[in-house]
């Protein structure tokens, strides 16, 4: 099963994911979690996205497709996967395309979670997430058993530096203009599931099983 997650920031991309790894045991591939890893190892594709990242804006297209390029010949990828925070422009959504096509695969769904802006800028200032796992909470909308500790492996929880009103509203501007027209596009090919993002995450799992076949 190869699935897209699409959604602004703070949609839930990162929150359903855990849940489908969990479930359909294939891997999440979040751009935005490999790029964060290159920061923190100081890698040349690390050193590249920072100033992009901290700005939210894209970093751009020829280094994001390189890096999923390497990421799908894993051997992990062979059962499926779940693409979190990619594609996010039409040109990454067409470098995909062949990309399959070469490896003689198919996306089989995508699912856009849509939520209003007001929430999400709410959802991204108050998120914690894993400095370890990178699993995601939320200060009052999903808060970890114990405060400031990650659920699933017990590392420390910290705020992401793009997780600032600024940045996050830079995001949501960006995800507007760059984004969403992959919401048609993917319409277009007839593989667009549509979930309203605004309801409880343990709600969403629900209707991610019906759709996907638990
Ligand atoms: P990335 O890391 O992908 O961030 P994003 O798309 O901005 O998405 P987020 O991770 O912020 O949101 P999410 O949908 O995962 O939400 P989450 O589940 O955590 O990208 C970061 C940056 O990297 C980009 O700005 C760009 O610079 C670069 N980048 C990455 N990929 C790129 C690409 N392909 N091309 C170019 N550049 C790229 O949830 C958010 C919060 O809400 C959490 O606290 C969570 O607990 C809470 N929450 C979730 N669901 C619910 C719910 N149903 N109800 C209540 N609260 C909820
Ligand atoms: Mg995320």
């Amino acid at each position: 099963m190869n699935l897209i997650l699409l959604g602004a920031p703070g949609a839930g991309k990162g929150t359903q994911a855990q849940y489908l790894i969990d479930t359909y045991k294939i891997p999440q591939i979040s751009t935005g979690d490999m790029l964060r890893e290159a920061i923190k190892n100081q890698t040349a594709i690390g050193m590249e996205a920072k100033s992009f990242m901290d700005r939210g804006e894209l970093v751009p297209d020829v280094v994001i497709l390189e890096i999923i390029r390497e990421r799908l010949l894993q051997d992990d990828c062979k059962n499926g996967y779940i693409l979190d925070g990619f594609p996010r422009t039409i040109a990454q959504a067409e470098g995909l395309a062949e990309m399959l096509e070469a490896l003689n695969a198919t996306i089989d769904k995508v699912i856009l979670f849509e939520v209003s802006n007001d929430v999400l800028i709410e959802r991204l200032t108050g998120r914690r997430v894993c400095g370890n796992c990178g699993a995601s909470f939320h200060t009052v909308f999903n808060k970890p058993g114990k405060e400031g500790i990650c659920d699933r492996c017990g590392s420390a929880l910290i705020q992401r530096k793009d997780d600032n009103l600024e940045t996050a509203t830079n995001r949501l501007s960006v995800y507007e203009n760059q984004t969403a027209p992959l919401i048609h596009f993917y319409e277009k090919a007839g593989k667009l599931v549509k979930l309203d993002g605004d309801q409880a995450i343990t709600l969403l799992q629900k209707q991610l099983s019906h759709i996907l076949g638990a």
